[in-house]
């Protein structure tokens, strides 16, 4: 199969699970070299099944402890990979976290972790791979863009989520950094753009799937009728990575089965 993404240099951010992992995987297979990210030190197991399950599928990759809400962490993780690799072409800021609360009730605490991870560190991480695609510019034999940024936001960019005031905020701020970014780094050919997932099977939300019950309910603000699996997002993720998305910038990938079109309203209004 043609590799896509050939020796393309990759960091996905919170790959050690999850959606994450799963794009990981994607662009490994698509001929990447993935940098694994986790953010503590305890996640360092998760992060090498990941790699053992790319390296024995014949992919290349490297993990990376770092926390992409400390503007440190960011530096060192960029500068550690520009040093090993030379360069990097593509980042997948990727990393989320919910903490939710009914809002009377939710801290600051809450609602900073949440928008520190979430949304700072999009931007710390996104800063540093666009510092790298403008000292390096386009090189044809690696890809038709100088740099590929991929943010991973949500369905709750747009679906306003009771109790989850910090999480929708944070993803409803990705939004507009996305569209700003793209629009200032378009002219250097720099692509920017957002998958938006709805529901993906991984531990973030299990509580949504874990049981029959819950599953069920899940399934009525779902069209497509299935829960996503990170594959779902992860071919996503290759092709806006790739060049087939060559002229595609700015835009949010909705990969939701449906979840945005107002399932309330096939059977009422
Ligand atoms: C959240 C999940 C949720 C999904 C759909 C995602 O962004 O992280 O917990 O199941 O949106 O509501």
């Amino acid at each position: 199969m043609e590799q896509k993404l050939k020796n393309q240099i990759a960091i996905i951010t919170g790959s050690s699970s999850g959606i994450g992992a799963g794009v990981a995987k994607s662009l490994a297979e698509a001929g990447a070299i993935v940098v694994i990210n986790y953010p503590l030190p305890g996640g360092l197991d998760a992060a090498n099944n990941v790699l053992d399950e790319i390296t024995g599928s014949g992919g290349k990759g490297i993990t990376f402890l770092c926390d992409v809400s400390k503007e440190e962490d960011v530096l060192k993780m960029f500068a550690a990979v520009i040093k090993e690799f030379g360069t990097v072409d593509i980042l997948v800021n990727n990393a989320g976290i919910q903490k939710d609360a009914p809002f009377e009730d939710m801290t600051l605490a809450q609602w900073n972790l949440v928008l520190g991870v979430n949304l700072t560190g999009q931007f710390l991480c996104a800063r540093e791979a666009i510092r790298e695609f403008l000292r390096r510019g386009v090189d044809d034999s690696r890809s038709k863009a100088a740099g590929k940024i991929i943010h991973m936001s949500s369905v709750h960019q747009e679906i306003p989520w009771a109790g989850h005031a910090n999480y929708a905020s944070s993803k409803g701020g990705i939004k507009l950094l996305m569209e700003s970014i793209a629009q200032e780094f378009a002219p250097k050919k720099i692509r920017i753009n957002s998958i938006c997932p709805g529901a993906i099977q991984t531990p973030i939300n299990q509580s949504a799937w874990g049981t029959a019950e819950a599953l069920k309910s899940l399934l009525t603000l779902i069209p497509y009728q299935r829960i996503g699996q990170p594959e779902d997002i992860g071919k996503a993720a290759v092709w806006l990575a790739s060049d087939d998305s060559d002229y595609i910038t700015g835009a949010s990938l909705f990969v939701d089965g449906g979840m945005t079109l107002y399932p309330g309203f096939s059977t009422n209004g």
